[in-house]
């Protein structure tokens, strides 16, 4: 065997091993594929937006709940509390947009339903027909972007569950006829 013929079977050779480490990176990465470790989780898809932005709605049980607290909350606390929210909201009975809608009725007012206002589309996927219910506040009082993935709503959010129990007593005062407070 010459040089050269040795050399065509050793580029032979080479090809081949070439031609099986591809084959096994294909075969690796189709075996490969991610599983999803919660299939159950929600996830809403907002319409028309091209199916990229999608809207979950974190609903474990992560925060605690204030139901039982609302009827002894503080509304004068709350509306201290509330000061927080009037760089962005007006609680004023016919209150402008700013940087958020205005709040005046929000408790069972219709989610992301401000006249005018231009809602992020994870608002407008999570709202689907509900309302504002005092549990619903809570959870995004609490965490406003790990309750609702993809709000607008830049606020960090309110950790103390009396600070959520006075803020939301006082958000149930601004209306003719405050919502009734939960049965027991
Ligand atoms: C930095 C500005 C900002 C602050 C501070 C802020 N918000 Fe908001 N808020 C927004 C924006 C923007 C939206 C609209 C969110 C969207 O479209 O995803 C919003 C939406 C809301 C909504 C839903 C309204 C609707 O019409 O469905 C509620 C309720 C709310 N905010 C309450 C509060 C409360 C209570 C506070 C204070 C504890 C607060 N926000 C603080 C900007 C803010």
């Amino acid at each position: 065997m010459d040089a050269f013929e040795f050399n065509k079977f050793a580029m032979a050779g080479l090809a081949a091993v070439f031609v099986l480490m591809g084959l096994s990176i294909v075969t690796e990465s189709l075996f490969h594929m991610e599983i999803p470790e919660k299939p159950g989780y929600m996830i809403a898809v907002a319409e028309g937006t091209g199916g990229h932005e999608t809207a979950a709605v974190d609903t474990g049980p992560a925060y605690e709940p204030i139901l039982t607290l609302l009827a002894s909350a503080d509304v004068d606390a709350g509306k201290k509390v509330a000061k927080k929210c009037a760089a962005c909201h007006d609680f004023a009975v016919a209150g402008k947009t700013r940087v958020g809608p205005p709040l005046y009725g929000i408790v069972n007012r219709a989610m992301g339903s401000a006249d005018g206002f231009g809602y992020s589309s994870a608002m407008k996927a999570a709202s689907d027909g509900k309302s504002w219910d005092y549990e619903t506040l809570n959870g995004f009082l609490w965490k406003p972007k790990k309750f609702m993935k993809g709000t607008a709503m830049g606020f960090a959010g309110l950790k103390k569950v009396a600070d959520r129990a006075n803020v939301i007593a006082y958000l149930r005062s601004l209306a003719e006829t405050p919502a009734a407070f939960p049965a027991e």
